[in-house]
């Protein structure tokens, strides 16, 4: 077979949705709201153990070797003609957000296997070796900081850094890696891949909108998280006069309008983002005053220089509401990822596999962060998309991609790794 031929080989959709849909029941829930079944897999729980599990053994069953690293990533390994030849790395996540669908993260594990089950099937074998990868903790909901499993792999944080991190009980990464059987014994830092691509959900409403099936990801914009902790006085609602006030409940309101403002304007650009994802009074009761509000601040910004100074901004605002309201602010960075510019060539062979099977593409720059903006660091690196339905949500049970989309997206992964991995030195 030519590796003309080889690339427009097509996937199994029927094995890739089933495998997807057994991932999605391992922590399925009902969501009463959407009403539809949604995904609550969070990074180092017991049912991100148990997904593992079952990822593994297919990876296993696939006939592919499987390594743990020292942060509980996954690796599974196929052979290629040329050992000494880098392998082609593929991957994403299975870790969830608490209230997550069953493709952010799955698609691009379960769409590498499907690759892998696929060249199988077919009895080829590549130049290149292929390595799936399934990363630790990518959303960053537990322990705080996003892209921890891919981001100590490639050397942004360092081992000792992630282990200590802690979840909302104090337990640490480390403990929590130990005790669901994944503190793998390989030494992180010594994967050079040739290159790595990403299946991925789009996440947004682009793609589906405009009516295109793959997007080719240019890179992905700069994310800035901060963890607030507003003290005030927690007082009777009814008897304390406003102006007797520290209410650390309209501080944290205040801060939460001034974030929309950053964005509503020009002044950060037009793709500035902002969001109060978490704000937890205490007590938490109708009639007090809350004294004490957690709270986090998720930037993200395309352009390095307009999120430094939102970031500059957002602090000068905090000191302002601390005097303003005679409130204390305690605020802390607790992830911060540059803007990143994928690989061009890598680009350039994502827009040729989704030519050769007849679909329409646009490049496309990822609103979330991804496990490969880290492999970016290290080796060639660039994404594919695919559109969702009811507007690409994400991070919501809603989350949903048609067998066609996905199809769509994992035709063309298997096309771009059987061409890198035919690739010489
Ligand atoms: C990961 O999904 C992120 O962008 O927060
Ligand atoms: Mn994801
Ligand atoms: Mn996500």
């Amino acid at each position: 077979m030519t590796i003309g031929e080889r690339t427009q080989l097509k996937i199994n959709t029927d094995r890739l949705m089933h495998s997807i849909d057994e991932l999605g029941a391992i922590g399925a829930y009902h969501d009463a709201e959407a009403n539809v079944m949604g995904v609550h897999r969070l990074a180092l729980s017991p049912e991100d153990a148990e997904g593992r599990r079952l990822v593994k053994r297919w990876f296993e069953n696939a006939g592919l070797t499987v390594s743990v690293d020292a942060i509980g990533n996954i690796y599974a390994n196929r052979t290629g003609l040329d050992s000494k030849l880098a392998p082609v790395m593929s991957g994403s996540h299975i870790d969830s957000v608490p209230t997550g669908g069953r493709f952010d993260g799955a698609l691009g594990v379960l769409g590498a296997l499907e690759v892998v089950r696929t060249l199988n099937d077919l009895d080829i074998t590549t130049r290149r070796p292929i390595t799936i990868a399934a990363f630790t903790d990518e959303e960053g909901c537990r322990f705080g900081t996003d892209m921890l499993g891919s981001a100590v792999a490639t050397g942004r944080i360092a081992l000792d850094d992630a282990y200590g991190l802690t979840d909302a009980d104090g337990k640490t990464v480390k403990q929590e890696l130990e005790a669901i059987g994944f503190l793998g014994a390989e030494p992180v830092g010594k994967r050079t891949p040739h290159a790595f691509v990403e299946c991925h959900v789009e996440q947004g409403p682009a793609l589906i909108h405009e009516g295109i099936d793959i997007g080719v990801v240019t890179g992905v914009q700069g994310i800035s998280w901060h963890k607030l902790i507003i003290t005030g006085t927690s007082a009777h609602a009814g008897a304390t006069p406003m102006g007797f006030r520290k209410d650390a409940g309209l501080a944290a309101a205040r801060i939460n309008c001034r974030l929309h403002e950053m964005c509503t304007g020009s002044k950060y650009g037009s793709e500035m983002r902002a969001t109060m994802g978490v704000i937890h009074p205490e007590p938490c009761m109708i009639n007090v005053i809350p004294g004490r509000i957690t709270a986090t601040v998720d930037l993200r910004n395309p352009d390095d220089n307009a999120m430094h100074n939102a970031e500059q901004d957002l602090d000068d605002y905090l000191q302002h509401i601390t005097k303003e309201l005679g409130v204390q602010i305690e605020s802390r960075q607790t992830a911060r990822t540059p803007a990143i510019i994928f690989d061009e060539s890598v680009q350039i062979a994502i827009e040729t596999a989704a030519k050769t099977h007849e679909l329409s593409h646009r490049r496309i720059l990822a609103g979330a962060g991804h496990d490969a903006q880290e492999w970016s660091a290290v080796c060639k690196t660039a994404m594919i998309f695919v559109p969702g339905l009811n507007d690409g949500i994400s991070h919501n049970p809603r989350e949903l991609s048609t067998p066609r989309q996905c199809a769509d997206g994992i035709n063309t992964l298997l096309s771009v790794i059987t061409r890198l991995a035919d690739e010489g030195e």
